[in-house]
């Protein structure tokens, strides 16, 4: 039985030597020197020897599982160094390598230049007035001096709602109306940003959708030099002291008189080129006086108020500050365009 004991033994050194896993040397451990392992049982069974056999058995049962035990021991730590360097080596960083660049987002042309926009008014004491996109053909026509049917609402070919009297406005010029409607009698000095809308052909210069920035002051004795001395001070301050202003009389069923304002090319500096169409000026905003029937549709008394409007496209300006030729780059979202801002 002796003997059989050593065959156990060897029989578990070589076994173990040949382990590689956690998993394996716990089902060793078990088998070999656990609770309910060979060297238990064959301890169980020292009673079928003879007597004096007995102590000499036992004590080499002993020394044996003591070696077993020590050698379990070693094994597992040897087993615990090698996994250890494999989830070191899979988890690995190397930290010499570059860093996985990071896209920064940025606004787009026409917000920066809108918030440019916003600033300058703000320094001159507008306050900004959100109104809506969604407009009826009252605000955004009849109260406005376009009676039904008058020529002047085809400048404006208009996206209309299922209900013909409601539509995409077509201008912020409405707003002016619900400013009006809002403050009364209070003097006023706002800008209106927000998109407009018109059913029109896509080109190079004109897209479906836009910006606008709509300016309103209305209040006691305001004139036409108040308007021409408000817009040239707010070029001044977008463009630079140097860059030369005109006025040219215009038309608008809701100002009277009415204007545009051009501002010298940017690229020929009046030379004239591609770009302003060999005419030396760029038109960047519509303006006037607000009609009489306007103030009154807002309910200011056109005897004791009077006022000035504008209304200014931001793309137009960003344009003519970039030398973007092609309006639909705005609202493409390729990201080769807007990268550059
Ligand atoms: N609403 C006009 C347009 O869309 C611009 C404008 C605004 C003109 C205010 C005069 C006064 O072209």
């Amino acid at each position: 039985m002796l003997d059989q004991l050593e065959n156990v033994g060897q029989t578990a050194q070589t076994e173990l030597k040949d382990l590689t896993t956690g998993d394996g040397l716990e089902d060793w451990n078990s088998k070999y020197i656990g609770r309910k392992g060979e060297i238990t049982q064959m301890l169980r069974r020292v009673g079928e020897l003879p007597k004096e056999e007995r102590p000499a058995f036992g004590k080499r049962a002993n020394e044996l599982r003591k070696e077993l035990e020590v050698a379990y021991e070693a094994k597992a730590a040897a087993i615990k160094a090698v996994e250890l360097e494999q989830t070191m080596a899979e988890g690995a960083i190397d930290v010499t390598l570059p860093g996985r660049p990071v896209a920064r987002g940025r606004l787009h042309p026409s917000t920066q230049t809108l918030r440019r926009i916003y600033q300058i008014w703000a320094e001159m004491g507008f306050q900004v007035y959100r109104s809506r996109d969604v407009e009826t053909d009252e605000m955004n026509f009849q109260l406005l001096n376009f009676p039904l049917h008058h020529p002047a609402r085809e400048m404006q070919d208009t996206f209309y709602t299922t209900n013909p009297d409601v539509l995409l406005r077509t201008h912020t010029s409405p707003g002016q109306i619900r400013v009006m409607r809002d403050y009364y009698p209070e003097p006023i000095r706002v800008i209106l940003p927000g998109m407009c809308y018109r059913h029109e052909q896509i080109t190079a210069r004109s897209e479906i959708q836009f910006y606008q920035v709509e300016g309103l002051a209305v209040g006691p004795g305001i004139r036409m030099s108040d308007l021409k001395g408000t817009l040239i001070n707010f070029t001044k301050r977008l463009y630079g002291e140097g860059r030369p202003v005109r006025f040219r009389a215009s038309h608008f069923p809701f100002t009277e008189p009415s204007a545009e304002m051009d501002v010298q090319c940017f690229l020929c500096d009046g030379e004239g080129c591609r770009i302003c169409k060999y005419a030396g000026w760029l038109e960047i905003l519509g303006c006037g006086m607000v009609h009489p029937t306007v103030l009154r549709n807002g309910g200011y008394d056109p005897n004791k108020y009077s006022g000035f409007a504008f209304g200014m496209g931001p793309e137009r300006i960003t344009m003519l500050r970039h030398g973007i030729e092609d309006i639909r780059y705005f609202w493409g979202n390729d990201l080769r365009f807007l990268e550059q801002f």
